[in-house]
């Protein structure tokens, strides 16, 4: 085509457009969203699920070790990976950053069809600082440490504030750099601000800043978010501050007690006030979800045995009285009770995000239950690459990658229905064999399958209401009744039962399950060791 003189203001109104669009495209990073019911990550305009794993600590710092990693992960089902990467190799001296190590892990995640988040490890990680640069580690003076039992040890003190500047601003440029080179393609999802933070060996820092500050006043920034959000704090920590006279002023054993758990609100306020000003600092570059990852522990575990002051239910609140640039609390969960810890996290607007848990048979199952009783934005099993190399080696099928395929089938449906809080996952185990809830007119009574004698020994799954007497369910080894509600009026039976799968959004029926399968009509069953997806329709008849 040949231009003329005169098209050229359309041809400049049309360039125009085109720098528009380009600027919409890398203003609109990855974010978070309240829709509906639930708060959900949205990537590219649309919400997300993530179906992640986190590599073990050292598996990025080298990218010809990553190279074959990727092509497992993605075959395992994985949408993202949530990778380590630390201060130490990013500005190995001060003031000179090398950014050649995140360039390869983003074009090694692309070519692998995966997304990242990443592991910010850098004034902490396990409560220690060993990710930190050897100029930080070195320079006691300017960046001091903590102080246990009259002795320093390897920990920077959340109050350094040479130290917090400096960590904030590696962060800045590192997320400075992530939207040069991510800003319109967005592989990065989100980022964790540290891991695992907290003072390990005693309840608190006892450097002589650290007790200055102690014997000093409670900011009145703490007790004025206490007072504003005394009727959703945490009960412990509500508890806490009720039993010292709900104090407005005065020092922090006037106002928390004298006790460890003092010292722990002490230290979340101390590595809360830090760590909101690194994320902050990174925020103000490139705008994308942060969040702290916990190492959870029981209610009775005196602080300091495990991290003190780390974002633990009891004082996540005094980390969001210090600043809100973090958007996530997240917890590390391993511990057995899996549906209280989510319950602990997933309350009063912090939407459930897992950077670590078990994979494998337990990941496989709790997969369901998070992202479909507790609307979580994403799970993401530890130490995946390890996983991923056994079941490649072994040749056995992976279950955590069953879940994945299977869940990446459904995840649009899920989204919407997380949105629409229409949605009910579960895990059944022989002690916690049934689970009953209401939902789109009946009352569902789920328990583990069984039948011909033989009860299955786990099950899980979700159930999503499709329409009007009809449902979606997907997972294994559980077994579906339906009541009425009200019970009065006509009865119910199973229609039809149909198994299928999804492609590009698109259900494929498969066959129609009225035999043994659903035990004669009987049951809505989803027999066990096999993940499937199955329809269900009802119909309503009387006597
Ligand atoms: C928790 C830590 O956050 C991880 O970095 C890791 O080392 C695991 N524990 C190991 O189980």
């Amino acid at each position: 085509m040949k231009i003329t003189i005169r098209m050229l203001p359309i041809l400049l109104v049309l360039a125009g457009l085109d720098a528009g669009l380009a600027l919409a495209q890398q203003t609109d990073a990855p974010h978070l969203e309240k829709r509906g019911a639930a708060t959900q990550l949205v990537v590219d305009g649309k919400p997300f699920l993530i179906l992640g794993g986190e590599l073990r600590n050292s598996s990025s710092s080298n990218l010809d070790y990553m190279k074959p990693i990727w092509p497992r992960l993605e075959a395992m089902g994985l949408n993202t990976v949530v990778t380590p990467l630390s201060w130490e190799l990013i500005e190995p001296q001060e003031g000179t950053f090398d950014f050649s190590l995140v360039d390869g892990l983003i074009d090694q995640a692309r070519a692998a069809h995966e997304r990242i988040v990443f592991l910010w490890l850098a004034s902490w990680k396990n409560g220690m600082s060993s990710y930190a640069p050897v100029w930080v580690k070195e320079d006691t003076n300017r960046f001091p440490r903590e102080m246990e039992f009259g002795r320093p040890v390897e920990i920077l003190s959340p109050l350094g504030k040479a130290t917090e500047q400096a960590d904030a601003r590696a962060f800045a440029a590192l997320m400075r750099h992530i939207k040069q080179v991510d800003g319109s393609q967005h592989t990065v999802l989100m980022m964790q601000v540290e891991n695992e933070v907290g003072v390990l060996g005693d309840s608190r820092d006892h450097s002589p800043a650290a007790n200055a500050a102690f014997d000093g006043d409670v900011p009145a920034k703490l007790t004025a978010y206490l007072q504003a959000h005394r009727a959703t704090l945490y009960p412990d920590l509500r508890e806490l501050w009720d039993a010292n006279g709900d104090k407005t002023s005065g020092t922090w054993t006037d106002v928390f007690g004298n006790s460890e758990r003092a010292d722990e609100v002490f230290m979340a306020w101390q590595y809360g006030s830090y760590i909101q000003a690194v994320a902050a600092a990174g925020k103000a570059e490139y705008d994308i979800p942060m969040y702290v990852n916990t190492w959870l522990e029981g209610e009775t575990t005196p602080p300091g045995q495990y991290p003190s002051g780390g974002p633990e239910p009891r004082v996540y609140d005094v980390w969001k009285a210090a600043g809100s640039s973090i958007d996530i609390y997240s917890p590390d969960l391993y511990a057995s009770d899996f549906i209280a810890w989510c319950r602990r996290y997933h309350r009063e607007g912090n939407p459930l995000f897992m950077p670590e848990t078990r994979g494998d048979a337990a990941g496989a199952a709790n997969v369901f239950y998070a992202l479909g009783e507790e609307a979580g934005i994403g799970i993401s099993p530890f130490g995946i690459d390890t996983e991923a190399n056994m079941y490649a080696q072994s040749g056995k099928p992976d279950p955590l990658a069953a879940s994945y395929h299977l869940i990446g089938e459904i995840e649009p449906l899920l989204l919407e229905h997380q949105s629409a809080g229409d949605v009910r996952g579960f895990t059944l185990d022989r002690d916690h064999s049934t689970v009953d809830f209401a939902m789109s007119g009946y009352t569902l009574h789920v328990s583990l399958d069984n039948i011909f004698g033989g009860q299955a020994k786990s099950g899980f799954g979700l159930i999503m209401a499709m329409g009007k007497d009809e449902f979606l369910g997907a997972g294994e080894g559980f077994r579906v009744t339906f009541t009425p509600r009200p019970e009065s009026g006509p009865q119910v039976g199973i229609g039809a039962i149909t198994e299928g799968k999804f492609e590009n959004g698109n259900w494929i029926p498969g066959r129609r399950l009225n035999g043994d399968e659903d035990d004669q009509g009987n049951f809505w069953r989803f027999a066990p060791r096999s993940e499937t997806i199955e329809k269900i329709t009802l119909y309503r008849y009387t006597q």
